[in-house]
């Protein structure tokens, strides 16, 4: 047998084929994603005595693909040495074949793959946090390997069980920007109930949990989106609170910037930061949720409570960030950066995915041949909540009928 047939789990479980079909991005064509990605036949990896060969069943779009594809700000080719990248930080599969040292899964289980890879040796995975780990990678950005293909390759302690409730498509869905807003959340800002937390991109990948991590711990999410089609996905989620930026055309920083466009900024940013008293009975944030980067985080300092937080953990529009340090000191706000999760983290925020209080929110599905076209739409902010990629599992395309109660 060559390579699998897409669309199917093979009878004979744990039998690899000679090759596989993999969604790959070569040196030569780094771009836009629509002309970088594209599926070939590749040898599968070889799998060390600590990892696992997972059948992947579905995968999840994230905005890392994007940045691979791109190959800016930095080329995934300097991270790693292989002469190609299969992106992908999100899947859910059956385990196909495990090193000898793996105990704790076995050939034909199935699981969802948290992102984070580490040495597993150093005194930072085994006593402070894998996330400090001087080897510290995101699978399928900092390596090769990642879920766009019929195999993955990870580290055993990436492996999550499944919940059974969920099909493969939204399995596949969750993992990456749902641990990440949880580390941010939890771990990071440390949001206690009460506490008003702005949500930039709230029906985004991240966003969208970032809003039901806040409900579930009882803090009142104030949900940002761009334009009103979204207010009814933030709303079932939990965000009553609601604004609107396109209401704010002077808000985003674009640097360079005229004295005239300073000062309707600023103009821009006092009315934004009047909206949210408006919604909160004159209560400033305590927390902000960002993750725009130089459009907004100029807005983020300004608008946090004195003593607020800053909670940021990428930067879509732009990573070189400006704002007026004098709102940090003299209110004594704190910018704290965060960075995926480690694996007890995903464990327990997965845990509560098996209880229902998360759940995910996938917006569309794509078969396997369209990973390039799913990866432009993200590029282009043409979706809400999250993209999935069917693999091995059945594919369908186009626009899922999101749930009633979030369709907009
Ligand atoms: N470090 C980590 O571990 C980590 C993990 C996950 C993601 N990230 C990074 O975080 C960023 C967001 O990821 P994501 O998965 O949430 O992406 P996403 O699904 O594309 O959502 C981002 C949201 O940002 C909003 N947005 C876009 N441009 C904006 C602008 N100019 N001003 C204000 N809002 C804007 C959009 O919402 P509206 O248009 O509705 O406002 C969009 O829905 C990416 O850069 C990603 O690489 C980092």
């Amino acid at each position: 047998m060559k390579t699998l047939p897409l669309g199917e789990v093979p009878h004979d479980v744990g039998v690899l084929p000679e090759k596989m079909l993999a969604c790959t991005i070569r040196p030569d064509r780094e771009g836009d994603p629509g002309t970088a990605m594209r599926i070939e036949e590749v040898c599968l990896p070889p799998v060390g005595p600590n990892e696992a060969l997972v059948l992947v069943m579905a995968a999840g779009v994230n905005f890392n693909g994007v940045w691979a594809a791109r190959g800016k700000p930095v080329s995934v080719f300097r991270m790693h040495g292989e002469p190609f990248h299969i992106a992908g930080s999100d899947a859910s599969g059956i385990v196909w074949k495990v090193g000898d040292q793996v105990k704790r899964w076995k050939v034909g289980d199935e699981v969802v793959i948290h992102c984070n890879q580490s040495c597993g040796q150093c005194p930072e995975c085994n006593g402070l946090d894998p996330m400090a780990c001087s080897e510290q990678k995101i699978w399928g950005y900092e390596t090769s390997w990642g879920s766009f293909a019929q195999f993955t390759k990870v580290q055993a302690q990436q492996l999550l069980k499944k919940p059974q409730k969920l099909g493969w498509l939204e399995a596949a869905s969750y993992g990456l920007t749902y641990f990440t807003a949880y580390r941010m959340l939890v771990h990071q800002a440390e949001v206690t109930a009460g506490d008003h937390v702005l949500v930039w991109g709230a029906a985004g990948g991240l966003g969208v949990f970032a809003i039901q991590i806040c409900k579930m711990l009882g803090a009142n999410p104030i949900a940002v989106i761009g334009g009103k089609d979204k207010a009814q996905l933030v709303q079932s989620l939990g965000a009553p609170m609601w604004i609107d930026r396109s209401e704010f055309p002077n808000l985003a920083y674009k640097p360079p910037e005229s004295p005239e466009s300073a000062r309707a900024r600023a103009e821009d940013c006092k009315k934004f930061g009047k909206r949210i008293r408006e919604l909160t009975a004159g209560k400033d944030v305590d927390i902000v949720f960002e993750h725009v980067g130089q459009q907004t985080f100029p807005t983020s300092v300004f608008v946090a409570k004195r003593f607020g937080k800053i909670v940021i953990c990428g930067a879509t529009t732009g990573f070189d960030l400006s704002f007026d340090v004098r709102h940090l000191w003299m209110r004594q706000k704190q910018i704290l950066g965060s960075h995926f999760c480690n694996a007890y983290q995903a464990e327990r925020a997965n845990q509560l995915v098996h209880e229902g209080k998360i759940r995910p929110v996938l917006d569309q599905v794509f078969p396997f041949g369209d990973t390039a076209k799913a990866h432009a739409l993200m590029a282009a902010n043409q979706h809400k909540g999250k993209i999935g990629i069917a693999i091995q599992c059945a594919a369908a395309a186009g626009a899922l009928p999101l749930a009633a109660d979030q369709a907009a």
